[in-house]
């Protein structure tokens, strides 16, 4: 699985330009799903079964887009000036690296260079160097986009990648697709498209599936670094379950279902509580005349840096969750 997930964080697909990580998930794909196809909006929609006596129409959504930036114009040096794609954050910048999708990288610099000591220097006094040589500057153009560029790393069980959110989360859909071979349910493993700015691709795929229930799976972030939140999730604890973040209560029952699998199945998990951020369940729980809605979540450090850590057994952990949940008959999810 980790050369699955090495190619998918490695994967460019800025949120509105995910053609090149579609692609690649597609091929991953092919041959898993009974059916595949493509939405208005670029999301990428797998059927798996057919339900059954006591099954559901579930609808699990992991967002396949990242965050990144957008040329919003070029001065007379040739160096780019931008905009955010997302929850881009200024200190994580400087220095850094971008990718444009025709491959050239660029390097982030900051007005007054060394000598800017502000720690959160507004975004408008970064910039983009894409010179070449002394003449010429690499073809990049106004409305451009690209992405914080650097490749996955290794240390002992832990994974650091730019992207974890959300290519983790594709990595377990796509491995979970492989491992369910018994299930009386309709699955629908959507690779949502512009989650980072809204997530507006789950919104309108919930509303053409017209799902029974709905799942996401997503990044969460952890309470285990020096002053930070306050929040129980730790890395290497075992998969988080969603109790609420800030635009999606769980319902109870769907909780109580995910807590009880994770339970009889001897899998590790955590509850989170997330007091920063949300994801695809946001816009599912709202398709239509409402979806009750549940998270699988991956405890990630340093989320929306290129550096996203996460534990590999919390990946496993929540293959295995995710497999349970949609390999049995779901009793009571339903509000009564
Ligand atoms: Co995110
Ligand atoms: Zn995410």
């Amino acid at each position: 699985m980790k050369d699955l997930i090495r190619k998918l964080v490695e994967a460019w697909g800025p949120s509105g330009f995910e053609h090149q990580v579609r692609e690649l998930i597609r091929n991953e794909v092919e041959g898993l799903a009974d059916e595949i196809r493509v939405d208005a909006l670029g999301n990428l929609i797998c059927r798996v079964g057919k339900a059954k006596k006591n099954g559901l129409k579930i609808m699990v959504a992991a967002h396949m887009d990242e965050i990144g930036l957008m040329v919003s114009h070029i001065d007379r040096d040739g160096f780019l000036r931008f905009t955010n794609i997302g929850g881009l954050l200024q200190n994580t910048l400087f220095g850094n690296r971008v990718k444009f999708e025709n491959g050239v990288i660029g390097t982030i610099g900051v007005e007054h260079g060394l000598t800017n000591r502000q720690r959160n220097p507004s975004m408008t006094g970064f910039f983009v160097d894409v010179s070449e040589s002394v003449e010429s500057n690499a073809d990049i153009k106004v409305g451009d986009a690209a992405i914080l560029w650097r490749t996955m790393d290794e240390r002992g069980s832990r994974l650091i990648a730019k992207s974890i959110d959300n290519r983790i989360s594709c990595a377990v859909s796509i491995e979970t697709m492989k491992r369910l071979k018994k299930s009386p349910h309709e699955v629908y493993f959507v690779f949502t498209v512009q989650e980072e700015v809204g997530s507006r691709g789950a919104q309108v795929a919930a509303y053409g599936i017209e799902p029974d229930l709905g799942l996401a799976v997503d990044v969460t972030s952890t309470g285990d670094v020096p002053k930070t939140v306050n929040m129980d999730v730790e890395l290497g604890k075992g998969v988080a379950i969603k109790v609420m973040d800030v635009k999606h209560i769980v319902p109870p029952e769907i909780k109580k279902w995910m807590v009880d699998t994770a339970e009889k199945h001897k899998i590790p998990y955590q509850l989170e509580v997330l007091t920063l951020g949300t994801t695809d369940s946001e816009t599912m729980q709202l398709a239509r005349a409402g979806v009750p809605c549940g998270t699988v979540s991956i405890p990630t450090r340093y989320v929306h840096s290129v550096s996203e850590t996460v534990d590999y057994n919390d990946v496993l952990a929540s293959v295995d969750l995710l497999t349970a949940l949609l390999s049995n008959p779901v009793k009571n999810a339903h509000p009564v």
